[in-house]
């Protein structure tokens, strides 16, 4: 049978062969590869991070019996993300551009059981040699006029290459399970397109949210409860 290509998708077509085998294709190709190498300059930069984090997580858990990081997600950003946040600031799509202006293209997001943790992890990965703060804000102490709550930190991280060492920025996102669970449902009601986002949801947001920072405190206060107990059966069983 004789496949129906219909007027439009032929023109769309040969518009496409003609970006892949013209002159268009073979001017952007030094951006591109440019362009693919920073990518991968900072998917490496979040992998440092990451790792760091796994090894406090697995070092405290060796310590103190019990992890401090529930789950970690990382996220390059993607390049239409990347395109509109630099129009926005009036800065041409270029590699410099990206390198100079933009401090979220590697993010990774800590989700953490208790307040406390967040900031021990913070505080743990802060003191590391070759690890230089950028910024820090906090959102847990200071939460957004709608609620949102969170520790950011943009640090610069090196990467070791076979001929150069690059120091990238990451952006992190350190927060509780109630902060993450709270930021999601914000993000979804917040961009969903079928519905407008009135102001009744806006206070009912801001009210969940004051109900997730007194659970995280809660959770805090009992816990510190456990570990008192903890160590008195450790400091019995000692004597
Ligand atoms: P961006 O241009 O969005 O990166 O903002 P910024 O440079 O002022 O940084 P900020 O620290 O305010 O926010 C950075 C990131 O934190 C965002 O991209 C989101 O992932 C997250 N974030 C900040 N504010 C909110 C919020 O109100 N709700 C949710 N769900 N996420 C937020
Ligand atoms: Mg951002």
């Amino acid at each position: 049978m004789m496949e129906k290509t219909s007027v439009n998708e032929g023109l769309y077509n040969e518009q496409i062969n003609a970006i892949l085998n013209g002159e268009l294709f073979e001017k952007s190709k030094p951006w591109i590869q440019q362009y693919n190498k920073l990518m991968a300059y900072y998917r490496c930069a979040i992998m440092e991070i990451e790792t760091k984090f796994n090894v406090l997580n697995e070092e405290f858990s060796l310590r103190y019996d019990r992890n401090p990081i529930s789950s970690i997600k990382t996220r390059l950003k993607n390049p239409m993300s990347i395109k509109e946040k630099l129009e926005k600031n009036d800065l041409p799509f270029s590699v410099d551009a990206i390198k100079e202006n933009l401090h979220d293209v590697a993010g990774v997001r800590v989700i953490c059981s208790f307040p406390e943790d967040v900031y021990m992890l913070a505080e743990a990965l802060l003191k590391q040699d070759d690890i230089t703060l950028v910024e820090r804000k906090d959102y847990i102490k200071n939460p957004k006029p709608n609620g949102y709550r969170s520790l950011h930190l943009i640090v610069t991280v090196p990467i070791f290459l076979a001929r150069e060492k690059r120091m990238m920025k990451v952006e992190i996102q350190l927060r509780t399970i109630a902060m993450d669970f709270w930021a999601s449902l914000e993000h979804q009601l917040r961009y969903k397109k079928e519905f407008a986002f009135t102001e009744e949801m806006a206070k009912e947001l801001q009210y969940c949210a004051d109900l997730s920072a007194e659970l995280d405190g809660r959770m805090d206060a009992l816990r510190n409860l456990a570990q008192i107990d903890v160590e008195a059966v450790s400091d019995a069983e000692r004597q």
